[in-house]
Formats: structure tokens, C-alpha cells, sequence
């Protein structure tokens, strides 16, 4: 089997972050949620991985931020793409690349309890032709959503619907035989002006191929908003593994649900978990709280942080309000001005957000 990743697309509702790097580059639990999806695929026993990049800037941080592949023993592919015309887009111009062999599909930015093992194996000793996750959601309209028929196989499939039929969203996990490629090529753009996958995978139904529904029980988090990337750094450092590779020193409060990354040092602070805090990273006379990652290289001093995603080489210094529920890019620096008028005095990017209180 191979496996075909989607990480285009412009992440417009996480600007300013997405000016400058690709969505799907950003960390959770300081790990790219990139890199989760490809090891997610490599622990299903697949090399042989293609991915669909935009034809952009980000198009180009993502090969350079995954390279060949080789750090996870697999063989990548890049898979340019001139727009973002939709996922079964991705699957036409990847033709060539998926050849006549079963795939999975994987969009780049979602984020999926217990990884994709036992799908994959039920996918290849089945006879099944497509094999589609479903999983409950409160807000079907915003998915693909899928009607079931009381003996569970696929009654229909529709994307975005307005009055949804059932509270079942497509993952955005996929799973396809070569019959695919038949699809993509016979369904017309929706009103959103992209090829849906959901279309195609109706047209597989409708001509009367196996397309078999998976019910994930689990988490899974599509990683768009701010608020998702929160819920989704949230949920990946509760299965986290904590070990302490820093320095702690003996005035700092440090529990046993917290992970400190090499070359750290907590000195004077008190660090509740579950967080993680990254490489060189120094915590000083500070208070980390629960769901927070920290990347590398960054600074927190005399300052109180949790709930939060910090990226690398942050300066946060002497600030008196908690920050909490926030999202802060990379080499940002937040701290006290001493110099007058006081007032706040702020360098923000485009489409910036700042909650006062
Ligand atoms: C896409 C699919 C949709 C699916 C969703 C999962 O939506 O079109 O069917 O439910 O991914 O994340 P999009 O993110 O393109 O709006």
C-alpha cells in the first residue's frame, strides 16, 4: 500500500502564523502536526508516502522541513499543486504516483487518537474498494457527512450539508483501491468551485462498488482554528509520555505529568502538567500551567502562561497578567515597557488577535 498526504492549502483562519509557515508545520506537543501524520503511516508499516504541497512558499517549507524521508525510514514523493481545487484534485494529479496500487489518503492537519494500524490491516485483507472513517460530530454542516442504512453499509454522502442527515463526519482519512481514479475523473467542481472527495466516493456507491464505513470512537481533531489547535495540543500531551532530559532546579515545583526536553532548565517555577517543555528552552520564577507546549529556544521569565501553544525563540519577560488560550508564533517577544507613557504598545501582524482584559 501506499500512502498519499495532503498538506496544501492556504490556513487563512490561523493567520498571521500561516503568512510564514505552513499549517500543518505547526507544532502540537512540539511536534509538527505533519510529522505525527507521517509517523502515524509509517507505524501502519507504509514507505512508500507521496505528498500534495502547494506551489507556494509553504509549499517549499514543507519539503524542506520533511526532506526525503529518511528520518523516518520511508520514501517521499512531492506532489506539487497549482491550487487548492480540492482533495479529489490531489488524487488526480498524484495518478502517477499511486500507479495501480491501494493507497490511504491523510489529510496533513488532523490530528487521530490510536493511529491508523488496525484500519489500514481491516483495508487490506478486505475486498472492499474504498473504506471511509466516520466518527460522531455536534456540528455535522461543517464536514462531510455520511447516512447510513440500518444494515450500516453507505445510503449517501454529502459535503456540507445544510441540514444534515445523521451527526456522522468524514475523517479525513480515506482509504481507495484503484477505482478511484475512475471517480475523480467523472465528478464535476461543488459550489465551492473544488473537487470533493465526497463525490467521488458517492460515485463509487452509486455504481455499486464495496465502500465500507470505519466508526472512530476515539479523539480527532481537524486542526483549522486556533481554538482546534489548542483542543488538539491538549489532547496529544494527555497521551504523552513525561520524561525529564533538562535541568530542574531544587526551588522549582515540577509534576509528574510534565516532560522537559534536553538542554531545558526550570529554575525557581512551578510547572503543572500535562505540558511540555522544548530544547534549551529556560522557565525562570514562572508559572507554566497545564496544556501548554513550549518550544524550543524560547525564554519565560517572571511570567504566568497556560492553556497555550508557545513556537520557537519566544521571549515571554516580566509580564503580570496570566496569558492563557493563546497561540504565539515564532521569535515573538511579549514583556513589561518600563519607559513612558504606559500604555500597551503593540507590533502586530496581520489579521493579529489580542484579548484584553
Ligand atoms: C474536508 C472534506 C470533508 C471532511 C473534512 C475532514 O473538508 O471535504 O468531507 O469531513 O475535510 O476534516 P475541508 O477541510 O476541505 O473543508
Amino acid at each position: 500500500m501506499k500512502a498519499l498526504i495532503l498538506s496544501g492549502g492556504k490556513g487563512s483562519r490561523l493567520y498571521p502564523l500561516t503568512y510564514t509557515n505552513a499549517k500543518q508545520l505547526i507544532p502540537v506537543a512540539n511536534k509538527p502536526v505533519l510529522f505525527r501524520v507521517i509517523e502515524a503511516v509509517r507505524e501502519a508499516g507504509i514507505t512508500d508516502i507521496g505528498i500534495v504541497i502547494g506551489k507556494d512558499e509553504n509549499g517549499r517549507r514543507v519539503q524542506e522541513a520533511v526532506g526525503d524521508g529518511q528520518r523516518w525510514q520511508a520514501q517521499i514523493t512531492y506532489i506539487p499543486q497549482e491550487a487548492p481545487l480540492g482533495l479529489a484534485h490531489c488524487v488526480l494529479i498524484a495518478r502517477e504516483f499511486l500507479g495501480e496500487e491501494r493507497f490511504v489518503m491523510f489529510l496533513g492537519d488532523n490530528v487521530i487518537q490510536g493511529g491508523i494500524g488496525g484500519l489500514i490491516r481491516e483495508f487490506e485483507d478486505s475486498d472492499y474498494h474504498c473504506q471511509i472513517v466516520l466518527t460522531p460530530v455536534e456540528e455535522p454542516q461543517h464536514y462531510g457527512v455520511a447516512e447510513l442504512n440500518p444494515d450500516q453499509s453507505i445510503k449517501r454522502l454529502v459535503e456540507k450539508p445544510r441540514e444534515p442527515r445523521s451527526n456522522l463526519a468524514l475523517v479525513g482519512i480515506y482509504m481507495f483501491d484503484p477505482h478511484i481514479h475512475q471517480a475523480v475523473r467523472q465528478i464535476k467542481p461543488s459550489w465551492r468551485g473544488e473537487l470533493e472527495i465526497t463525490d467521488a466516493i458517492q460515485w463509487l456507491v452509486d455504481q455499486g462498488y464495496r465502500v465500507r464505513p470505519y466508526i472512530h470512537r476515539g479523539w480527532w481533531i481537524d486542526t483549522g482554528k486556533p481554538i482546534d489547535m489548542l483542543a488538539a495540543n491538549s489532547k496529544v500531551l494527555e497521551e504523552l509520555k513525561p520524561y525529564i532530559a533538562g535541568f530542574v532546579d531544587r526551588d522549582s515545583q515540577v509534576d509528574e505529568r510534565v516532560t522537559v526536553e534536553a538542554g531545558a532548565e526550570i529554575i525557581n517555577s512551578v510547572v503543572r502538567g500535562p505540558t511540555i517543555i522544548g530544547e534549551r528552552t529556560r522557565i525562570v520564577n514562572s508559572y507554566i500551567g497545564p496544556f501548554t507546549s513550549i518550544y524550543h529556544d524560547c525564554l519565560i521569565e517572571n511570567a504566568e502562561i497556560e492553556h497555550s501553544l508557545v513556537l520557537e525563540h519566544c521571549r515571554i519577560v516580566n509580564v503580570s497578567t496570566r496569558i492563557a488560550d493563546s497561540l504565539i508564533g515564532r521569535h515573538v517577544e511579549v514583556r513589561r515597557s518600563e519607559l513612558r507613557p504606559r500604555a500597551l504598545k503593540l507590533t502586530l501582524g496581520d489579521n493579529s488577535r489580542l484579548g484584553l482584559i
